[in-house]
């Protein structure tokens, strides 16, 4: 079931560093806000006023010793927090949730990147999201490299990069490979969207998912 009983909806975008999630998210939320739509974005890591706290900590770059299980729990302790006091209080209101990356971010970074477990990875977030998956996500796929160009020229919270975007080639190479790997996966929930394209033709692929949607 896609909609809740309110006739809520959410909606995860993924992607690579540098996919442009951001921008396509602020571009549903404007259109299904023009056509009369209740529409909250939120981001993940990140929220809630504990979760930019945990974000803080996770993305700033002088904090390089850190384990990818201590990663896993920080991103899952924001993502419970994110859940509870945010993104289930608004699909109850039959509110459109649009959030900039949820669960399979975890998967795709801590697991197949990061090394840990997908499946472990997969069950400790549903534990903390309390079942909580999208109804739909959006992965914005494009080359590694665009998408790490795309970065140098983006002006971050972290000069030089946050932590994670710092990362080696290979391990964004990784990122991306995972994300590819949970569509194949999961087709029935994710929509797999060409990023290269310019950002209105790729809204257009989102937006024609949504409209069937609602
Ligand atoms: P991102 O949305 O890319 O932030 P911004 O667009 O402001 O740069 O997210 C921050 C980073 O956190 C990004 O490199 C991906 C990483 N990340 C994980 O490694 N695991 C997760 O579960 C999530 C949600 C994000």
């Amino acid at each position: 079931m896609v909609l809740t009983s309110a006739g809520g909806l959410f909606i995860s975008i993924e992607g690579p560093d540098g996919s442009g999630k951001t921008t396509q998210a602020r571009m549903l939320q404007e259109k299904l806000e023009k056509r009369g739509r209740r529409v909250l974005l939120t981001r993940e890591p990140g929220g809630t006023s504990i979760g930019e706290e945990v974000r803080g900590i996770l993305l700033n770059p002088l904090f390089c010793e850190m384990t990818v299980p201590c990663e896993i729990f920080l991103y899952g302790a924001a993502r419970a927090q994110l859940v509870s006091q945010v993104i289930r209080p608004s699909l109850e209101k039959g509110t459109i949730v649009i959030s900039d990356r949820f669960i399979d971010s975890s998967i795709a970074y801590q697991g197949y990147a990061g090394g840990e477990d997908p499946e472990m990875i997969h069950t400790l977030n549903l534990w903390a999201t309390a079942g909580l998956l999208p109804g739909k996500t959006f992965l914005l796929d494009l080359p590694v490299e665009k998408g790490l160009e795309r970065l140098q020229s983006k002006p971050g919270e972290y000069a030089g990069g946050d932590r994670i975007e710092r990362k080696n080639e290979h391990f964004h190479r990784r990122v991306r490979a995972g994300f590819l790997q949970l569509a194949k996966q999961d087709p029935q929930r994710i929509f797999l969207v060409n990023a290269e394209k310019p950002p209105e033709k790729v809204h257009e692929q989102i937006w024609g998912q949504v409209r069937d949607l609602l």
